[in-house]
C-alpha cells in the first residue's frame, strides 16, 4: 500500500511503519490517524508478519495531534465527530508493536507510543503531555495509560505542568523499555521485533493479551485468565516442538500451529 503520510515495508516477518510528515514533526492529523489504522489493520491480517515496529523521524516520533487541524474545532464538531476517533483501532492491534522513539513524543505522540507494547527510546527521546499548555488535556488515553505506566505522582507532574521528561527519566519511571544510542535505535527495534516474530505466533499473541489483561482485571481474574491461556497452549504443535527441541538440545522449528 502507498500512503500520503506513512512509509510502510515488510522486512521478513517484521513490518516497519514510519510516520512521514517530518516538516510538521509528524503531527498526527486525521490523514495520519486513518492511514495508520489502515496500515496496522493490514499488517494485523498479513500472516507473514509477526511483529510491527512504529517509528518517526530523527527529530520527532510525533509532536502530538495536529494543532493546526484542531484549532478551529468547536465542541459540537468534536463531540459529534467523535474526535479523535480511530485510535482505538491502533491500540487494539493484536500483534506486538514496538515504538522506536527518537526526539519528541509529545501529547498524542506520547499516547501513540504508549499504545505500543514496548518503547525503545533513543537517548534523544523526550516524552510529555503538554496539552494543558494549549487549554486541553490528553485525549488519546494519556491520562490513563501514562498513570498506569509511571504512577500518579509523575503522571500528575507531567500532565499538570506540561513539562517534558528525557529518555533517562522516562526509563527510570517505567515508561521506556530500553534506551539505546541514537544510531542503534532502528537496529535494536527491528532486532527485537524479529526475535518476537520468530516465536510461536499464538504464544506471542496470548502473552500480549495476558499482560494487557492485568490493566483491566482484578488479580484473581487476571491469574485465572492467564492460566486458561497457558493451558490452551498445550494444544499447539509449537509447544510440543519447543519442549522437544529443548530436551533434544537442538533449535526448535516452529510452524505457528
Ligand atoms: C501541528 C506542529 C506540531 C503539532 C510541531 N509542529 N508540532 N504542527 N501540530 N503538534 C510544526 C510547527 O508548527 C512547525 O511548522 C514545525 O512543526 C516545526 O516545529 P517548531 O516548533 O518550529 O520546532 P521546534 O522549535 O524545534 O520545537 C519543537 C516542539 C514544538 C517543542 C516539539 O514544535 C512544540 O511544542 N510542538 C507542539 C507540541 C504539543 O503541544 N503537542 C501536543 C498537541 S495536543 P512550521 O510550518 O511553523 O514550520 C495533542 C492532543 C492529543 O496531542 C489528544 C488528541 C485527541
Amino acid at each position: 500500500m502507498s500512503y500520503e503520510t506513512l512509509l510502510t515495508e515488510s522486512r521478513g516477518a517484521v513490518a516497519l511503519v514510519t510516520l512521514n510528515r517530518p516538516k510538521a514533526l509528524n503531527a498526527l492529523n486525521s490523514t495520519v490517524m486513518a492511514e495508520l489504522a489502515d496500515a496496522l489493520a493490514g499488517f494485523g491480517k498479513d500472516e507473514t508478519v509477526g511483529a510491527i515496529v512504529l517509528t518517526g523521524c530523527e527529530k520527532a516520533f510525533a509532536a502530538g495531534a495536529d494543532i493546526k487541524e484542531m484549532q478551529g474545532i468547536d465542541f459540537v464538531d468534536a463531540y459529534l465527530g467523535d474526535f479523535i476517533f480511530g485510535w482505538e483501532a491502533i491500540a487494539s492491534v493484536r500483534k506486538p508493536m514496538i515504538a522506536a522513539v527518537s526526539g519528541f513524543a509529545l501529547g498524542g505522540g506520547c499516547e501513540l507510543a504508549m499504545m505500543c507494547d514496548v518503547i525503545i527510546a533513543s537517548e534523544t527521546a523526550k516524552f510529555g503531555q503538554p496539552e494543558i499548555t494549549l487549554g486541553v488535556i490528553p485525549g488519546m488515553g494519556g491520562s490513563q495509560r501514562l498513570t498506569r505506566a509511571i504512577g500518579k505522582a509523575k503522571a500528575m507532574d507531567l500532565v499538570l505542568t506540561g513539562r517534558m521528561m528525557d529518555a533517562a527519566e522516562a526509563e527510570r519511571a517505567g515508561l521506556v523499555s530500553r534506551i539505546v544510542p541514537a544510531e542503534r535505535l532502528m537496529d535494536e527495534a527491528l532486532e527485537a521485533a524479529a526475535k518476537i516474530a520468530a516465536f510461536p505466533r499464538a504464544a506471542v499473541l496470548m502473552a500480549k493479551e495476558a499482560v494487557n489483561r492485568s490493566f483491566e482485571a482484578t488479580l484473581s481474574e487476571g491469574l485465572r485468565f492467564e492460566r486458561r491461556l497457558f493451558h490452551s497452549l498445550f494444544a499447539t504443535a509449537d509447544q510440543k516442538e519447543g519442549m522437544a527441541a529443548f530436551i533434544e538440545k537442538r533449535k526448535p522449528e516452529f510452524s505457528n500451529r
